[in-house]
């Protein structure tokens, strides 16, 4: 099995495909790293879909010629899950070198939005780079320093951070902070304004699930074992303008 974390250093959004079609082989191989994605919310039912472009809406967007489309129960958690889960197929296209990108503004066709029972969430698009597919430094990713992700101070956890700071957000947003000490971490998202909640509450929630996906693969390269749990004392930390997600316990 690929090792996904090395992806997280180097990975970055492809937005410029070759329309071909791609072999069965990889296909298949798609197929089945999807069968195996590890859910944050076992009890959520989700529906992944592999559509060629033809079934898609690209709205603004340059097609692509495949995108994972992400259906799911609409529940407490379900966005957040999907991100936890599409999050392991962007850092799996990564590594087969394939390119990929969450897309926001996409959707389906109506006939095919109608082919699942669940609801749409939101695409990955994938296919064959027509640009360079890896950053070579992560000097490379424009993202905020660790100072203002985290006061988190323990040296042991920093692998861990620099894994989550590197995570990609909608529109680069990186509304995630973290509290905690040497055994947990607690994970919070910024309230986006009134104006922008409009536009962006979902796609903070999908953004916490990726950030969140970092965090397990990290620590788990680290030989560590890692539980989602929620927790009193992570909740009354929560600063003012966030909003606790979850708390992540390391052993
Ligand atoms: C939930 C989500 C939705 C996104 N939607 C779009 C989109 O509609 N169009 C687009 O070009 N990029 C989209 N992106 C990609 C982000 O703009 C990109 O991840 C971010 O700017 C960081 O850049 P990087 O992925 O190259 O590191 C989305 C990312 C996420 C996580």
């Amino acid at each position: 099995m690929v090792d996904l974390y090395p992806q997280m250093f180097k990975r970055k959004s492809i937005r410029d495909y070759y329309l071909e079609p791609l072999e069965e082989d990889m296909l298949q191989r798609i197929r089945e790293q999807i069968y195996k994605l590890e859910p944050l919310y076992g009890d959520i039912g989700v529906d992944l879909k592999i559509m060629s472009h033809d079934k898609v809406n690209p709205r603004m967007m340059k097609k692509a010629p495949y995108y994972l489309a992400a259906f799911s129960e609409d529940r407490d958690g379900h966005q957040t899950n999907i991100g936890f889960m599409l999050q392991q197929m962007d850092l799996f296209f990564s590594a087969n070198g394939l390119g990929s990108c969450w897309q926001g503004f996409p959707q389906p066709k109506k006939q095919f939005l109608e082919n699942s029972d669940k609801k749409f969430v939101i695409f990955i698009a994938f296919g064959k780079p027509k640009v360079q597919l890896h950053r070579t430094s992560t000097f490379e990713f424009n993202r905020k320093p660790l100072s203002k992700i985290t006061d988190i101070k323990n040296e042991d956890l920093m692998e861990i951070l620099e894994a989550a700071r590197l995570a990609p957000s909608a529109i680069n947003t990186q509304p995630w902070y973290f509290k905690g000490d040497n055994q947990i971490i607690h994970a919070y998202c910024s309230q986006p304004n009134i104006l922008k909640a409009l536009v962006l509450n979902k796609y903070v929630k999908i953004d916490m699930g990726i950030v969140l996906c970092h965090i397990k693969l990290a620590a788990e390269h680290l030989g560590k074992t890692v539980h989602f749990v929620s927790d009193d004392v992570g909740r009354e930390k929560t600063p003012r303008r966030y909003e606790y997600v979850t708390s992540v316990k390391i052993d």
